[in-house]
């Protein structure tokens, strides 16, 4: 005789369509893998398309449900082209995880910040998500509703003089979801973000590059005494994206490792 609690348990995303920011490498890359073993169908987006196209090859490989789409987050028309291809592709959107941005190509200090690296900070790490939220939010709200997540930053939280430009960015990024939030409620569209700490990626190598000595800096400030995986921080992002989070919205939930408390 069985009882509910043989079943095997259905996927913490099961039937659900989620399209991925940054998905190519690192966190995004994580997040696919993880979110279609979860149940989902996933719709992948960066620059990079043979990197996108080898994660839809390993998700498929696995029995998931995976296609790219191109997009620079620099542009968007290319943004709002991606959701269309969601569209077509599934015909709803159930989840978003918009978690593509670009370190700050040159880190601080504040005064020596070029005006090109702000610009793309805005443009990539900031104006990106509001046009990315608006065009997900507006399928999800034809489709039934559904819950969006943004990949924000501990380097978002205080004054932030290695990092000005994209400290300041993935702060104003925390301000619209927390707006968007607020908007969407009455249309069953729940946002929520992540402020990410130190993740061992190919930003935090390219960091590392720049200021030699700065993973193990970072690190000693870490409770845990170590970086994240990339896949530690798309946990919280499935969680957060799933049913099991129905009462949760506008809230910026760290995965750091204790290192902001
Ligand atoms: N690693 C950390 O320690 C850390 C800490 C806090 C927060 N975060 C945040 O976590 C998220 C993921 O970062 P990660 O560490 O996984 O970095 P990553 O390994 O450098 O991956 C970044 C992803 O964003 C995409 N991307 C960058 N610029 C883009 C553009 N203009 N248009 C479209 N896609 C673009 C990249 O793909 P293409 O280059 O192929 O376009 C790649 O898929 C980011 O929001 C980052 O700010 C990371």
């Amino acid at each position: 005789m069985t009882n509910r609690f043989d079943a095997t348990p259905a996927g913490l995303l099961a039937g659900k369509v989620v399209f991925i920011t940054g998905a190519s490498r690192g966190i995004g890359a994580a997040a696919a893998r993880l979110f279609a073993r979860e149940g989902a169908a996933v719709v992948l987006a960066a620059r990079g398309t043979d990197a996108l196209n080898r994660v839809v090859a390993e998700v498929r490989a696995e029995g998931g449900v995976a296609d790219a789409v191109t997009m620079d987050l620099a542009d968007s028309a290319s943004i709002r082209a991606a959701v269309d291809r969601v569209e077509q592709l599934h015909g709803r959107l159930d989840g978003a995880f918009n978690n593509g941005a670009t370190g700050q190509s040159q880190p601080g200090p504040l005064d020596a910040t070029s005006d090109e690296d702000i610009d793309e900070q805005f443009a990539v790490n900031f104006r990106a998500h509001w046009t990315a939220m608006t065009a997900e939010a507006a399928l999800m709200r034809r489709t039934g509703g559904g819950a969006i997540v943004n990949t924000s930053s501990i380097g978002s939280r205080r004054a932030n003089t290695a990092l000005p430009a994209y400290g300041a960015m993935k702060r104003a990024l925390n301000s619209i979801t927390e707006t968007a939030a607020v908007t969407w409620a009455p249309h069953g569209v729940r946002v929520n973000g992540i402020t990410a700490g130190g993740t061992a990626t190919e930003m935090m190598d390219a960091w590392e590059a720049a200021t030699p000595g700065i993973v193990k800096q970072l690190t000693a400030a870490i409770p845990m005494g170590r970086m994240a995986e990339p896949r530690e921080v798309a946990e919280a992002a499935a969680w957060l994206l799933s049913d099991r989070s129905s009462m949760v919205t506008g809230a910026i939930v760290p995965v750091d490792g204790g290192a902001g408390a």
